[in-house]
């Protein structure tokens, strides 16, 4: 067994270090204050085939494996988790379950676009619609109604906390056909964010990753063609489930970037602040603080990485996606909190950047699971 990553693998890596650094960096600071969506990085990323890194190249995709996405977004997150989330959703929730589950018609007509990033020269990426206002852990019990009427369905519901909202061109939308049937009459369904009947919400005001897009959707009698569902009918649950197993690799990753981007800069400051006459790293307060950071950062990423192995090589993901994203993210939300207490109070203002870590990392408690909902995942693997 050996740790060591190709040299595609570090290749990827340095790009998405050089695309941080170079694209998203500049400007971080001002998207986040402004609530600015970072369209201009978003199409870079589609330029650099990161929107859709795990699509076959005959759907317009990069083939790259899952320990590249995750090497890919640990980087992107380090510097801009608005940026990253966006990535995340298209490449993992919409491209990879299409690819998984849509017809050959899907990819050709949605897939391909979607994993290019663009089309006719203008973004077109996608959301993943399961949240309700009043189903999100308990993703069984949403009301949103596709009613069969013979050559189509009739959508009727609301979506909420909808990333990437107001920007995606196609959603992928869960909702009840057989209500009696519960999970098993749930259906899955691409509908173009164009149609008729369907209302757009204003922007989330967010505590964190504040710069992407966040929103609820609601639908008024849209008329979704047949040949949009995907998968067999009641597929649509397990649908959701599988995919979100692999979006949770994703999140994970997202949540270990902001925990190594909090802790370069606490590394960095704490080599150039002093106190009591020596710079804060010769404190050994501050040296467990950062051996601890870099532990449990260690950690996160072999949890990362077991996961994307475990996809990678077909072996079942579930609970190591779950283990991954609860790890990660409870590490990135210890590791940003302790970045801004060696800080001090220059941790309590946007300029040194660890305060935006701060709230950024506690939307990777939360959202594609919380880490309650990836602990049942876990316990009910290990307990059966
Ligand atoms: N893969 C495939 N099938 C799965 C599965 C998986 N990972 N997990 C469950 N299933 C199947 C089960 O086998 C079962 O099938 P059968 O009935 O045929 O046996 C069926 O689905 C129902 O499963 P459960 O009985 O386990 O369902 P449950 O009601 O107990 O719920 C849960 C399980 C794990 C709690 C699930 O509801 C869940 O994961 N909830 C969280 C939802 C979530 O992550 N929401 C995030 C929203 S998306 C988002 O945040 C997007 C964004 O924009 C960032």
């Amino acid at each position: 067994m050996d740790f060591k990553f190709s040299e595609e693998h570090e290749m990827i890596r340095q790009a998405a270090r050089d695309f941080a650094q170079n694209e998203c960096l500049p400007g971080v600071i001002d998207r986040d204050i402004n609530h600015t969506f970072p369209k201009e990085q978003v199409m870079k990323l589609a330029d650099l085939g990161f929107l859709g890194m795990m699509v076959k190249p005959e759907y317009g995709g990069s083939g790259l494996d899952t320990v590249s996405y995750v090497l890919a977004m640990e980087e992107i997150s380090k510097v801009d988790a608005s940026v990253s989330v966006t990535m995340s959703v298209n490449n993992s929730l919409v491209c990879y379950g299409l690819q998984e589950f849509g017809t050959e018609a899907q990819k050709e007509k949605y897939l391909k676009p979607l994993a290019h990033g663009k089309k006719d020269g203008e973004l077109y990426i996608g959301a993943f619609l399961l949240s309700e206002p009043e189903a999100g852990s308990d993703a069984t019990s949403q009301r949103t109604i596709a009613e069969d009427k013979g050559d189509y369905y009739l959508l009727n519901g609301v979506k909420n906390w909808i990333t990437n909202g107001g920007t995606a061109s196609v959603f992928l939308v869960m909702a009840q056909t057989h209500p009696e049937k519960g999970s098993h009459g749930i259906n899955a369904f691409i509908v173009e964010s164009n149609q008729p009947g369907i209302t757009i919400g204003p922007r989330e005001n967010k505590l964190g990753i504040v710069a992407s897009d966040t929103r609820s959707i609601s639908f008024q009698d849209v008329k979704v063609p047949k040949e949009n569902r995907v998968g067999a009918d009641g597929f649509g649950f397990k649908f959701a489930m599988h995919t979100l197993s692999g979006g949770r690799i994703g999140i994970a990753s997202q949540a270990l970037g902001i925990a190594s981007g909090a802790m370069e800069r606490a590394v960095a400051y704490s080599k150039e602040r002093k106190a009591f006459g020596v710079p804060i790293k010769d404190h050994q307060i501050i040296q467990f603080k950062i051996a601890d950071m870099a532990t449990r950062i260690s950690a996160a990423r072999l949890l990362c990485l077991q996961a994307a192995l475990d996809k990678d090589h077909d072996r079942d993901y579930t609970t190591s996606s779950a283990m991954a994203k609860v790890f990660a993210s409870e590490t990135a939300m210890w590791v940003t909190t302790e970045a801004v207490q060696i800080h001090g109070g220059y941790g309590y203002v946007k300029e040194f950047h660890v305060e935006r870590m701060m709230r950024d990392a506690k939307i990777t408690q939360i959202y594609e699971g919380t880490s309650e909902i990836q602990r049942i995942v876990i316990s009910r693997s290990v307990l059966k």
